[in-house]
């Protein structure tokens, strides 16, 4: 029989700092949790309830999930039920919990992209799945090309509307579709909530492309997935690949992706990381908070010690303008490394 949960007493009061969320009444967390990858049925219960249990007991009040994270597809939902049935019950309204669809989630043609009919159903099966009434935020996880923008974003409004979502959010759409999907739901009383993209050290796509300014523009807060780029930029692959490790387990992050400039950077962020007193990953983290539009990063974490690890970032000092000069230059291949 395992112990009743119970929430730290201090668990708003021991250093998370909240940020609010665009032109809304949303504040969130400065570090969110991901559920994507360790918290599928291939998982330990036990692992996963630890992980839930020490982000809340540390102020980590946002968890982000997607109808097809696990594996298997759906089963991160499911994990996340059993969480809210044995412990997170009670703490419902302390809680902001997302899910989305976009993505392949069942076979034929009503189980993808972003039709009406795809993000309906799919919202009622995560509701299930994860024992909700609601979420506090449905996102449509991905641009689809073929379905008409207003079908989707219509889907969105309804959502809201019938009380499935609180809020909803956009994931992944190209800067023109964005901001036809932020008008339309400003235009239809749902406001966009939030975008989420990819922002790291190594990938600043949403700040190149215009993402960044233009959800600021819109009132619309921003929150950056995969801000560890998958773990490359924390000291998990210094030396080697460890058989535990994301890469190791032949997911979404491929062996590839660790070339011999990628680690030659991975070594020469660390050597800088070090010099600033914190592990590398507090410093990717930090890097991405030190930008005011970013709301939120959402981590990901197949241990209660990287989530320990990564909240320090919140104490990081700041950057120097030679700093980011420095991690710049690394980052275009100037390592500074013999
Ligand atoms: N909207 C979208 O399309 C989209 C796409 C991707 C992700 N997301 C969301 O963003 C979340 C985070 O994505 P992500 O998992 O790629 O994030 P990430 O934080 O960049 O990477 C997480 C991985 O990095 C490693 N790690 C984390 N902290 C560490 C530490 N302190 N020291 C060493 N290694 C550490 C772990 O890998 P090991 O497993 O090797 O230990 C962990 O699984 C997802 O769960 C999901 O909610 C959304």
């Amino acid at each position: 029989m395992t112990k009743a949960y119970t929430p730290a007493e201090d668990r708003y009061d021991n250093g998370m700092k909240y940020r609010r969320c665009g032109k809304s009444g949303i504040l969130l967390p400065e570090i969110s949790l991901g559920l994507w990858h360790n918290f599928g049925a291939v998982n330990p219960l036990s692992d996963s309830m630890d992980m839930a249990h020490y982000a809340f007991d540390h102020g980590i009040c946002h968890f982000d999930l997607a109808n097809n994270y696990g594996p298997p597809y759906g089963s991160a939902e499911e994990t996340f039920g059993q969480i809210m049935r044995r412990s997170f019950r009670p703490y419902r309204d302390e809680l902001f919990i997302s899910t989305k669809a976009g993505y392949d989630m069942w076979p034929g043609p009503y189980g993808n992209w972003g039709s009406r009919k795809y993000l309906m159903s799919s919202l009622d099966q995560s509701l299930k799945r994860m024992n909700l009434e609601y979420v506090d935020l449905f996102y449509i996880h991905r641009y689809d090309p073929e379905t008409p923008l207003e079908e989707t974003l219509q889907a969105l409004v309804d959502i809201v509307r019938q009380g499935k979502a609180l809020y909803v959010g956009i994931s992944r759409w190209p800067k023109e579709a964005a901001k036809t999907g932020y008008d339309y739901l400003a235009a239809h009383d749902v406001p966009c909530l939030i975008y989420q993209g990819r922002y790291n050290i190594f990938d600043r796509d949403v700040e190149e492309s215009g993402i960044l300014d233009q959800a600021k523009e819109n009132g619309v807060g921003f929150i950056a997935f995969s801000p560890l780029a998958q773990g490359l930029l924390t000291d998990r692959y210094l030396d080697g690949i460890p058989a535990d490790s994301r890469i190791a387990h032949g997911g979404h992050l491929k062996k590839e992706s660790l070339t011999e400039t990628r680690l030659h950077q991975i070594k020469a962020l660390n050597e800088m990381a070090e010099r600033r007193g914190q592990n590398l990953a507090e410093m990717s983290l930090s890097w991405v908070l030190k930008d005011e539009r970013v709301t939120s990063v959402i981590v990901g974490a197949s241990s209660v010690n990287q989530i320990e690890k990564n909240l320090r970032a919140l104490q990081s000092p700041q950057f120097s303008r030679e700093e980011l000069q420095q991690i710049n230059d690394i980052c275009s291949g100037d390592c500074g490394l013999e």
